[in-house]
């Protein structure tokens, strides 16, 4: 099986690409073998993107990296053609850039899918895999979205991930392709970006330094281990039915303020150290997701607990400042 990865060298994406590859013959932990023959990334190398999340199968055989970008129609053509399957990660993914300026996240969002969803109908790849969020049904007070709810964003980010998986969809209805969309809660784990809230305040409070607080602490997340969410991904690439929408969850919900305790925790900090600040505009309030679905159709489950996960976690970062060290020092420039 060849199989195309956009936004392999992020964190997400990475993580499914050394899943793919780091076991003997192809096969996942928790999943049948993908046995793939070939992965190809397709990666822009933003700011986010990073060779090093790589490093650990960079010379395996099976990978090629292709640095380019999924709004260029002429590189994604040439890229697509001979691919079995795209698991397509590629994406802007950081709501507070979408505060300050919307429109690299529709144009790689909104277009950059298009293109892909195009050059896919073109060389009749067989199946395409688009990695959403739970992000896309707003905010919910009580109980739990089911794959059926309307989606209402909220951030320019969050809508432009709508209009991305709703294009998605689209295409499945008027073409026919083969199209599984996954929804998934909030991702943590090693090789994050040193924006998203864990592995900022981990590196801050690693340095000694202080962390910022939203508003009151109170909005509420799903932690979701990357492991986890790329084994969920791994399944609905396999036996996920075509047309459909799978959320993938991690089944741990807490408050800001309550995942700020655990961290501080972890690092050996203590509240001195967290400094509230003004809310993010238009901040959801909780997000939860209906695992039902994937846990009865595909068998999934989460396999790592928030406590391990995020001892596990800040262990990583404790032992990689090489990895993290220059990002932040390149971000603060
Ligand atoms: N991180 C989370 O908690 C989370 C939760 C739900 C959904 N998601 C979705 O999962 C996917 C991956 O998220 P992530 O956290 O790994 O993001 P990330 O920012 O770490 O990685 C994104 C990757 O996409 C690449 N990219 C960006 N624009 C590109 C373009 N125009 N062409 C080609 N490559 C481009 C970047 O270089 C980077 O390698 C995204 O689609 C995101 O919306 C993430």
């Amino acid at each position: 099986m060849r199989i195309l990865v956009t936004g392999g060298a992020g964190f997400i994406g990475s993580e499914y690409v050394r899943m793919l590859l780091g076991v003997p013959g192809g096969s996942c932990e928790g999943v049948p073998a993908l046995e793939p023959a070939r992965v190809t990334v397709l990666d822009a190398l933003t700011y986010s993107g990073n060779r090093a999340n790589l490093a650990p199968v960079a010379d395996d055989p099976r990978l090629r990296f292709v640095h380019g970008d999924i709004r260029h129609a002429d590189v994604v053509d040439e890229v697509v053609a001979g691919h079995d399957v795209i698991v397509h990660f590629a994406a802007e993914s950081h709501v507070d850039r979408s505060i300050a300026g919307a429109a690299p996240f529709v144009s790689t969002n909104v277009l950059g899918t298009q293109t892909l969803l195009d050059a896919a109908l073109r060389h009749h790849v067989g199946r395409f895999v688009h990695v959403s969020t739970d992000e896309v049904y707003g905010s919910i007070d009580a109980g739990s979205w089911t794959e059926d709810w309307p989606l209402t964003p909220n951030s320019p980010y969050s809508a432009s991930k709508a209009g991305s998986d709703l294009l998605a969809l689209a295409y499945h209805r008027t073409h026919g392709m083969d199209v599984v969309v996954t929804r998934c809660s909030n991702n943590y784990g090693p090789y994050q970006f040193p924006e998203k809230v864990i592995p900022l305040f981990v590196t801050n409070l690693l340095d000694g330094g202080t962390v910022p607080l939203y508003g009151d602490g109170g909005n509420v997340r799903d932690w979701l281990h990357v492991h986890d969410h790329c084994r969920g991904v791994a399944l609905v690439q396999q036996k996920g039915r075509a047309g459909e929408v799978y959320h993938i969850g991690g089944g741990t919900e807490l408050s800001n303020k309550e995942l700020t305790a655990r961290l501080l925790d972890a690092c050996g900090a203590g509240w001195e150290q967290v400094v509230p600040v003004a809310d993010r505009k238009g901040h959801d309030r909780r997000y939860s997701l209906d695992i039902t679905k994937i846990s009865q159709e595909l068998g999934y489950a989460p396999s790592i607990t928030l406590d391990d996960g995020l001892a596990d976690t800040v262990r990583w970062y404790r032992d990689n400042r090489s990895w993290w060290q220059p990002l932040k020092a390149e971000s603060a420039r």
